[in-house]
C-alpha cells in the first residue's frame, strides 16, 4: 500500500511539475517558435547524439523547413537557434546575452576557466586585462615572428614540391602553434621545425572528445566526467601543452615579472603611439601583459587565471586559422583563374623582391587576398556553431526569448543564407570587394562573431593568415586536387573539419 501511495505521489508531483512548466511564462514565450517538437519529454535529446555526423544536414533541413528562428527542446532545456542577420545584431549586442550555455562547462575541462568559458562578470576582468594584449602596437610587434615561421614552412614544405598531394592542415597546425605559443609565451616548442605532428595530432584527438562530451547533457557536470577515460583520453592529449605553459608561466612569475623590464615595457608600448614604436626591440609576448595587467589599478590576474588564459589563447589561436589558410590553398588550387588574381596582387606589392619578408604597410594593400579569406570563412567557417544563455528577456525582431534561454548561432548556416548570398555554394571572392560588401547587414558574416564577446583574436588572426598564405603562394604554385564536392562533405566538431582531410598539390612557383 506504502509503495503504491509513493509511485502515485511520485506521478503527481510530476504532473504538477509539468503543468507549471506548460503554464511558465518561460513555455509560453518558447512555444510562439517554430520547430521539430520530436518525442514526447526528450524533445530532440535523441537526435543530438545519435545523428552527430548528421547535424549540418539537420541544421540545413530545419531552417528550410520553419525559417530563420527555430526551436529544438532537449527535455525542458530549449535551445533556440537565430539565423536573421536582425535578431543576431540584436541579441548579440545585449549584456544579457553575455554568459555561455552549460555545454561549455565541459570546455573548462580542457582550456579552464578564461576568456571563451568565463561568466560575465569575471569575463569582463579578463577582458579588460588581456584585450590591450591584442592591439595594434603589440600585434605589428609579432609580425617578425609570423614572416620567421612562414619562411620554416615553406622550407619544410620543399619535401612536398613534387605535385603529389598531401594534407596541408598538418603543417599550419604546427606553424601556427609555433607562431601562437611565441607571441603569447615568449617561447615556442619549435614543433614545425622538428616536425612534431604528434603534439598536434594529440591536441585535436583532446578536442574530438570534448566535442564528444559537449554534445551529451550527462557529461555537463565536470565532476562526473572528471572520473570516466573518456577525461582521462583528453588530458593525455593537453598535458604536454599544459605543462609547457605552466613551466614558462611560473618562471616568469617567479622572476618577479611583475616589477622587471618587461612590465615596464608594456607600460611603455601603451603609452607610445604606432608609428613612433621600434617594434623589434619591443617584442613581447601576450604574457607579459596579462602578467603586468593594466596601468590602472586593476586588480592583477591569478597565476591559474594566466595559465587558463594563455592556454585558451593557444588554442584558438592555433586550429582555426589553420583551417582557413589551408581550405584557402585547397579553393586556390580549384579556382586557378583566383589564384592568378592573387599572384597578381602580390607581384604588384613585392616587385623585384619577390622573397622579402611582409610589412605592415604590405598588409594594408592584400585587398584582394583578404576578399578570398572571407569568402573561405563564408563558406567553411572555423567555428560553425557556437552559443550564449540568455540571462534575461531578450525582444527579438519577431519573438521574445525568456531567460534561461540557450542562443544556438549555427554560423555555417548564417553564411549560406542566399538572401545575402546569391547561390550560396559558389565560391566567389568578389562577394566581398568593398563595392559588393557595402550594404550587406554586418551580422551575416559572422566568422569571428561579434557583438560583445566576438573574437579577440580578429586582427591577429588577419595578419597572421595574411603573411602566412602569402609567403607560400610566392613560393609555390597550388596545383588542383580533389573537387569542391569532395570539400563539401563536412564533419562538424569542435571546429568545422573536411571529411577527406585538406588536401593540396603544390610545386615551386617559376618565375
Ligand atoms: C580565422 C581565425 C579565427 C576565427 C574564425 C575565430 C573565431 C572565434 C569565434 C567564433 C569566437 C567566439 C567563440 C564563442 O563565443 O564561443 C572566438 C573567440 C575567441 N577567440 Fe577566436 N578565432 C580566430 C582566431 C583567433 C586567434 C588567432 C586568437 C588568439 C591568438 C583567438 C582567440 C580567441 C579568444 C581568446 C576568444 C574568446 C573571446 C571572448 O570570449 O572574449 N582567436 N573566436
Amino acid at each position: 500500500m506504502l509503495f503504491q501511495v509513493s509511485v502515485l505521489c511520485f506521478f503527481l508531483a510530476l504532473v504538477i511539475q509539468f503543468v507549471k512548466f506548460r503554464t511558465s511564462r518561460y513555455y509560453q514565450l518558447l512555444k510562439k517558435i517554430p520547430g521539430d517538437k520530436g518525442v514526447p519529454l526528450l524533445g530532440n535529446l535523441l537526435e543530438a547524439f545519435t545523428n552527430v555526423n548528421r547535424l549540418v544536414e539537420r541544421g540545413i533541413e530545419l531552417r528550410q523547413t520553419y525559417g530563420s528562428t527555430f526551436i529544438e527542446w532537449m527535455g525542458t532545456i530549449s535551445c533556440v537557434f537565430l539565423c536573421d542577420p536582425r535578431d543576431l545584431e540584436i541579441a548579440l549586442n545585449k549584456s544579457s546575452a553575455l554568459a555561455k550555455p552549460r555545454p561549455y562547462k565541459v570546455l573548462e575541462l580542457y582550456l579552464g576557466y578564461s576568456l571563451i568559458t568565463a561568466d560575465p562578470t569575471d569575463w569582463k576582468r579578463f577582458h579588460k586585462i588581456i584585450t590591450p594584449a591584442f592591439g595594434l602596437p603589440t600585434l605589428k610587434s609579432f609580425i617578425p615572428v609570423f614572416n620567421e615561421k612562414s619562411k620554416i614552412l615553406v622550407e619544410v614544405l620543399k619535401r612536398h614540391e613534387d605535385g603529389q598531394p598531401f594534407d596541408m592542415l598538418d603543417y599550419m597546425m604546427m606553424c601556427t602553434l609555433d607562431i601562437v605559443t611565441e607571441t603569447s609565451l615568449g617561447s615556442n616548442m619549435n614543433v614545425l621545425k622538428n616536425k612534431r605532428m604528434d603534439i598536434v595530432k594529440s591536441l585535436q584527438a583532446a578536442e574530438d572528445v570534448i566535442y564528444y562530451a559537449t554534445l551529451r547533457p550527462w557529461c555537463w557536470t565536470p565532476a562526473l566526467i572528471k572520473s570516466t577515460s573518456t577525461y582521462k583520453k583528453m588530458v593525455n592529449g593537453v598535458k604536454g601543452m599544459w605543462d609547457y605553459a605552466d613551466y614558462i608561466i611560473t618562471q616568469k612569475l617567479s622572476d618577479g615579472s611583475r616589477e622587471s623590464n618587461s612590465c615596464r615595457m608594456v607600460k611603455t608600448v601603451g603609452e607610445i603611439s604606432d608609428e613612433s614604436l621600434d617594434v623589434e626591440k619591443k617584442r613581447l609576448g601576450f604574457l607579459d601583459h596579462v602578467i603586468c595587467g593594466l596601468n590602472d589599478g586593476s586588480p592583477l590576474l591569478k597565476q591559474d587565471e594566466i595559465k587558463d588564459n594563455t592556454i585558451t589563447v593557444i588554442v584558438g589561436g592555433m586550429g582555426t586559422g589553420s583551417l582557413v589558410m589551408s581550405a584557402s590553398l585547397m579553393l586556390l588550387g580549384l579556382h586557378r583563374d583566383v589564384q592568378e588574381k592573387v599572384v597578381k596582387e602580390l607581384e604588384h606589392i613585392f616587385g623585384d623582391d619577390i622573397d622579402r619578408a611582409v610589412t605592415y604597410e604590405d598588409l594594408m594593400q592584400m585587398v584582394y587576398l583578404e576578399q578570398v579569406i572571407n569568402e573561405t570563412m563564408r563558406l567553411y567557417p572555423p567555428v560553425p556553431l557556437t552559443g550564449r544563455e540568455a540571462t534575461d528577456e531578450i525582444k527579438l525582431t519577431k519573438y521574445t526569448l525568456p531567460a534561461g534561454t540557450y542562443i544556438a548561432i549555427p554560423v555555417s548556416l548564417i553564411h549560406r543564407n542566399p538572401e545575402y548570398f546569391p547561390d550560396p555554394n559558389r565560391f566567389d571572392p568578389d562577394r566581398f570587394s568593398p563595392e559588393n560588401s557595402a550594404n550587406r547587414h554586418p551580422f551575416s558574416f559572422i566568422p569571428f562573431l561579434g557583438g560583445r564577446r566576438m573574437c579577440i583574436g580578429k586582427k591577429y588572426a588577419y595578419m597572421q593568415m595574411k603573411i602566412i598564405l602569402s609567403t607560400v603562394l610566392r613560393s609555390y604554385e597550388v596545383l588542383p586536387c580533389g573537387s569542391r564536392e569532395e570539400m563539401e562533405q563536412l564533419q562538424f566538431k569542435m571546429t568545422l573539419h573536411m571529411v577527406n582531410g585538406n588536401n593540396v598539390k603544390i610545386v615551386p612557383r617559376k618565375r
